[in-house]
């Protein structure tokens, strides 16, 4: 870490431009373990601050996708692309864009029951309908939205506890938010199943400029991933990444959980050019000091925004004479 801070410290052209608060223009249905939600106003300043206004924003490991569809919805950017590995996540994505009445009928009606989450646990899936619904199902009623086998249902087995599987299914809610999202559906480049080189490869040939293209990155948890995700990366996947990254030649940022092995691998700066500052971004702190470290960020960029805190209470951020929420970085 202590690299990490050094090269933050050195940076002179880390600068300020107000942080917004992550606009909640749009809010992902899906729960996801990880969500990067509180990222989008840092990557949008980061975008400000760089001068660039991506005609196509990337995110190949798109989970509840937070980051694209905020940026998407806010005019940050121009189009956006996702890819994701996990089928059921994909399927869901594709359907809530293309697909949206079926899924909509299909919230309205389903039956939010333990042996309705059975069936889905089972798999077997043959269509992107039936994957979407799966997934948003087993999101919305398993504990913490993990959709891996590791997680129960909401409220146990037996539900016998305070909380009743139904109690996250909150129906009007997650209506309301898919049909807000579907309204960007023209501005959808591509949903694409699979690993990330697809999404990558397939967005490098949509015939975009490089310099017109953004790829923001938020890859498996480096601890723990195998408890969340049903699918996560083993340490030749990191690697392959970083190589990968450092050599890409459009803009781009990663996000990951703070290891260590992660800031080792990504300051060693002799396996490619494009990879320019790795940094820490911080959680209000419960007490004074230390500031628990939420994130790294590892980008090409040259700048920086200078705010690093971006979990904060709700009362650090005042609100902005427009009536927005805001704080000055
Ligand atoms: C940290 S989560 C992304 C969370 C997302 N940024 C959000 O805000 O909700 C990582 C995602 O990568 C997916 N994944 C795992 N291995 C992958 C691979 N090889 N290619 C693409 N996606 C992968 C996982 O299924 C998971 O959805």
């Amino acid at each position: 870490m202590g690299y990490a801070l050094k090269r933050r410290r050195r940076s002179k052209k880390a600068a300020g431009v107000p942080l917004r608060r992550g606009r909640a223009v749009v809010v992902s249905p899906l729960r996801y373990p990880g969500a990067k939600r509180r990222l989008a106003g840092y990557v949008s300043a980061l975008l400000e601050l760089n001068s660039l206004k991506p005609k196509l924003f990337v995110e190949p490991f798109a989970g509840g996708a937070s980051v694209a569809l905020q940026l998407l919805a806010a005019g940050d950017v121009e189009r956006i692309a996702l890819g994701e590995k996990d089928p059921w996540v994909a399927s869901f994505w594709k359907v809530v864009f293309f697909d949206t009445a079926w899924l909509v009928e299909r919230v309205r009606r389903i039956s939010v029951t333990l042996r309705q989450w059975r069936h889905f646990r089972r798999g077997g899936f043959r269509c992107d309908r039936d994957r979407a619904i799966a997934c948003l199902f087993l999101n919305r009623t398993s504990f913490s939205g993990i959709l891996s086998e590791s997680a129960g249902p909401i409220g146990g087995h037996e539900q016998t506890s305070d909380y009743a599987i139904d109690c996250r299914f909150t129906r009007e809610t997650i209506i309301r938010r898919i049909e807000r999202i579907a309204e960007l559906r023209d501005k959808v480049e591509f949903v694409q199943a699979g690993d990330w080189h697809r999404a990558m490869n397939r967005a490098s040939t949509s015939g975009y400029a490089d310099e017109d293209v953004f790829y923001y990155l938020d890859p498996p948890f480096y601890a723990k991933a195998d408890r969340l995700y049903r699918h996560w990366f083993e340490e030749a996947d990191h690697l392959a990444l970083r190589d990968y990254m450092a050599r890409l030649k459009s803009p781009w940022l990663i996000s990951y959980d703070p290891a260590v092995e992660i800031i080792k691998l990504y300051a060693d700066r002799s396996v490619g050019e494009s990879i320019r500052h790795v940094d820490l971004l911080y959680s209000a702190a419960a007490s004074a000091f230390p500031n628990p470290v939420r994130e790294v960020v590892i980008t090409s960029a040259s700048r920086l925004p200078r705010a690093t805190r971006l979990w904060r209470s709700s009362s650090e951020w005042r609100p902005r004479a427009s009536g927005r929420m805001a704080k000055a970085s």
